[in-house]
Order: C-alpha cells, then sequence, then structure tokens
C-alpha cells in the first residue's frame, strides 16, 4: 500500500463524504484495532491541515489511556473527568473547545494548542471505550459542522470494530 496524496473539498458535506471514502480505504479493511487506529489517525491529521494532534485514548483499568495517534508526544493516562478527554468520557458527549484556557481542567499537552475536540467511542451496549481527540493551534478551528461530522466518521468506525 502506497499513499496517494489527495486534495479534500472546501464545502463540509463533500469533505466529510470524501473523509469517510479515505477512512475506509487506510482503516477499513484492517482487522487489528491498533493499525486500523493508527491509520485513522494519520488520515484525520492529514485530512485537518491546521490539526497539529489527533489520536485516541482507550478505555484500560479504569482510566483512558494514550492509543494510536499523530502529533508530539502526549500525556499517557487520563483519569476520568479529568481534562477534555476525560469529561467527554464522564459526560458521555462530544465536546467541542474553541479555546483550551478557557476550559476549567484543560490538560494541555503542546502549550501552542488553542483548540480542541473530543468524541467518544461506544461499542454495541452503549459502553465508551474511548475517545477522539484532536487538537489545533488555530482558535475556533473545530465547529459543530465538524462534531457532528467528526461523530459520523467515528459511528463508521465504531461499525468496523464491534466486538474487537
Ligand atoms: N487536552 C487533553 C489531553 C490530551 S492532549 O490534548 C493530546 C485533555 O484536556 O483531556
Amino acid at each position: 500500500m502506497s499513499y496517494i496524496e489527495v486534495t479534500y473539498p472546501e464545502s463540509k458535506d463533500e469533505f466529510f463524504k470524501f473523509l469517510e471514502g479515505q477512512l475506509e480505504l487506510y482503516s477499513g479493511g484492517e482487522a487489528d484495532m491498533t493499525a486500523a487506529l493508527a491509520n485513522f489517525s494519520s488520515v484525520l491529521r492529514i485530512a485537518y491541515s491546521e490539526a497539529n494532534w489527533a489520536g485516541f485514548y482507550l478505555v484500560n483499568g479504569g482510566e483512558l489511556v494514550l492509543g494510536p495517534f499523530q502529533g508530539r508526544p502526549a500525556v499517557t493516562r487520563i483519569g476520568y473527568g479529568n481534562g477534555v478527554c476525560g469529561t467527554a468520557w464522564r459526560e458521555g458527549r462530544s465536546i467541542v473547545v474553541e479555546e483550551v484556557s478557557c476550559f476549567v481542567g484543560h490538560i494541555a499537552c503542546d502549550c501552542g494548542t488553542h483548540a480542541e475536540i473530543v468524541v467518544p467511542l461506544r461499542g454495541p451496549g452503549g459502553e465508551i471505550w474511548g475517545v477522539l481527540d484532536m487538537d489545533s493551534t488555530v482558535p475556533g478551528y473545530f465547529t459543530e459542522e465538524d462534531r457532528a461530522g467528526l461523530e459520523g466518521c467515528v459511528r463508521t468506525l465504531e461499525r468496523f470494530y464491534i466486538g474487537r
């Protein structure tokens, strides 16, 4: 497999259709969860040109543990309810943060980060088994459209990997 350079459409509708295709192409056929999540992170980092971090934290032993990602080294463990990731896990919902310095309890991994989005990953019974996390140096970079679109991408991922 060799990666082919692509240009993402400007319109958000088209962007997410295209993104879903790329995610399916590079992660869809892979039965190994780590390999699939690694390529998923890479595709997201490429799709979001101003993202400085894209990756996963997976529930393990009652906390979130760093999984496959693209970007600078990051905190390896996040407690339930801590930071943006642990809050999304506790509240069972996606969180879009325009400016991380305004989010009480935000865990800083890169002082250049301003915006963040976290989307929970759910199993067949609705239980959360991890979160997708993306960061950007651009304030307000992630929007409600991105939340809806990335939730769609994550639903696709869950369909591939239910029963992992
Ligand atoms: N900012 C996150 C921690 C993970 S890094 O962004 C990669 C948080 O507050 O949970």
